[in-house]
């Protein structure tokens, strides 16, 4: 029998064995690729000394394949709580050096143990994903497994944040819980997702393409937007999760974190009042006037590097966390297509659903016309952006700076769509489409008959400017609250927000929605 000693001994022994994943040679060949092993992730994500360990000595339970004897605690995932900035998070991290973090029943399970956690105890859920995909040895039990996880993440889908890091593979169904959750990173040059891989393609297609080209960070998050944000390297990664959970908070009944801010509530900003150019088609760009608007140095930008004619990200007015959705004139003329309508859409839900109010600023000469944009079914794409202001009840603030053209005056916020307040610029051109399009329309006729046609055009063209083309006609009939200064945007901003802080606006009972997806 053993002694007390001896079995606290057994422990250390145990833990030590854990701690060790799949061996130190393994753990060296996870350096040699430029990445970390799952618990020196953990130990950059978390406050230090936070962490919390659960079933480090769970185990697989296949005997096939001579699994039997090779039996590593924790089988491949490292699992538990800690703190980022003082606040709980749950966190798993798959261990490349056991059986290639490839998900067992044993390793799904303690997965889900952290998702029912978190969803008890309202709090976030950090994924860091590395992993070779099912247990090949478990067969369908691994299948069932994965489908355990999604049901959970769709569960957990707007009561906790839910983040991943892919900081490895993720292949095959396995990128369906990344792609269920909230907001997806990705590592340049050491992460790849897709649902199959080179080798399959080629047999397929019989298309040529490499892992990066096929699935990389700069593929994922430039061209497909299945990623949110692509990081150079694993610490920036790591760290990149810890700044976008400071503007969240941490469930759907909560507020986000206050962040005392010294920077000055009335911050006029004298170069906004330039910053539209005279000529209505000459570009501007909106980043300028987002970060001169919040505070210092607070937008964190998110799909940064996709559907460029639109920006989305977190930021604070005042120290409070608002999602910005904004047009950017200096790519595509600010245009709304379909990715886009995409991008847009998917924040804005994602601000509703946890209490985060939206800031928009608009700047939007219509959707994309032509036949892609209509064949790849702009309407249905559209709409989504559509669907998700118009059922957002958190505050919602716009500013027109300059165009707000047709369909799109309508789904960017507006006063119809239970924008709470909505300023505009003297800039503002709110119309039903720009100035050139309408007289060639609607004066036709005059234009064709006069004697001097252009002449006739032109004089057209100033009647047509000086009776839609401004912000005037709204304001007179409330659609635009207030015309204001551009550089008081910020003050405006922050008092409006002040105003609806307490805002309480529903939707009618339903079992949920059907946006067009
Ligand atoms: C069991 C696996 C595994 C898996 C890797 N390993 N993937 N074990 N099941 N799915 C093991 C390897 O046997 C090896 O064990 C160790 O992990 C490291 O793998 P290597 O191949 O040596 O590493 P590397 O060269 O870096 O290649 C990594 C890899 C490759 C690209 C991920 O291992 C690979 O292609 N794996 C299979 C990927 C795959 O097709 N998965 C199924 C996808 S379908 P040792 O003992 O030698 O260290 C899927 C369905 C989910 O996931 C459906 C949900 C709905």
């Amino acid at each position: 029998m053993k002694t007390t000693r001896e079995k606290l001994e057994e422990l250390h022994q145990l833990r030590e064995q854990a701690l060790l994943g799949g061996g130190k040679k393994r753990i060296e060949a996870q350096h040699k690729k430029g990445k970390l092993t799952a618990r020196e992730r953990l130990d950059l994500l978390l406050d230090p000394g936070t962490f919390q360990e659960l079933d480090m000595f769970a185990t697989h339970r296949t005997t096939d394949f001579g699994l039997a004897d090779q039996k590593i605690p924790g089988d491949g995932v490292v699992t538990g709580y800690g703190k980022i900035d003082g606040r709980l998070v749950y966190v798993f991290s798959q261990d490349f050096t056991v059986f290639g973090g490839s998900l067992s029943e044993a390793h799904a399970e303690k997965i889900c143990k952290i998702l029912d956690h978190a969803m008890k105890n309202g709090a976030p859920v950090i994924g860091l994903n590395d992993s070779g995909g099912a247990r090949i040895q478990e067969g369908v039990v691994s299948l069932g497994a994965y489908a355990d996880i999604f049901l959970r993440n769709t569960l957990a889908s707007g009561v906790v944040p839910q983040i991943s890091a892919i900081m490895g593979p993720c292949a095959g169904g396995s990128v369906y819980s990344p792609a269920l959750t909230d907001f997806i990173f990705m590592v340049e040059g050491t992460s790849h997702m897709f649902i199959t891989g080179p080798n399959v393609v080629k047999t397929v297609t019989h298309e040529e393409v490499t892992f990066e080209e096929l699935g990389g960070a700069g593929i994922h998050s430039g061209t497909s937007g299945v990623a949110h944000f692509a990081m150079t390297s694993e610490a920036e990664c790591l760290q990149g999760i810890r700044t976008l959970l400071s503007y969240l908070p941490t469930n759907n009944m909560d507020d986000a974190p206050v962040i005392a801010s010294n920077d000055p509530i009335n911050r006029a900003e004298e170069m906004l009042d330039d910053i539209v150019p005279d000529n209505p088609n000459h570009p501007y760009d909106m980043k300028e006037v987002i970060r001169r608007v919040v505070d210092r140095n607070s937008f964190f930008e998110v799909h940064e590097d996709w559907a460029k004619n639109i920006i989305v990200g977190f930021a604070r007015l005042d120290g409070r966390s608002v999602g910005i959705v904004a047009q950017q004139p200096s790519i595509l003329a600010g245009v709304l297509d379909i990715d886009a309508s995409d991008k847009g859409a998917r924040f804005v839900r994602f601000c509703d659903c946890f209490n985060i109010p939206i800031v928009t600023l608009e700047d939007v000469p219509g959707f994309l016309p032509g036949v892609a944009q209509e064949h790849g079914g702009i309407i249905r794409h559209g709409a989504k952006l559509l669907y998700a202001y118009c059922e957002a009840t958190v505050p919602k603030v716009t500013v027109i700076t300059r165009k707000a053209y047709g369909g799109a005056y309508d789904v960017m916020s507006s006063k119809h769509v239970r924008g709470d307040i909505n300023y505009a610029w003297p800039t503002a051109e709110i119309a039903v489409m720009g100035v050139d399009g309408a007289v060639n329309i609607i004066f036709k006729d005059e234009i064709e008959h006069a004697e001097d046609p252009e002449a006739k055009r032109q004089e057209l063209v100033n009647y047509y400017t000086e009776k839609f083309a401004n912000p005037y006609v709204a304001a007179g009939r409330g659609y635009i609250d207030e015309v204001i200064e551009p550089r008081h945007t910020r003050e405006k901003l922050i008092v409006a927000l002040e105003m609806l802080k307490n805002k309480r606006d529903t939707n009618p009972p339903k079992k949920h929605g059907n946006i067009p997806l």
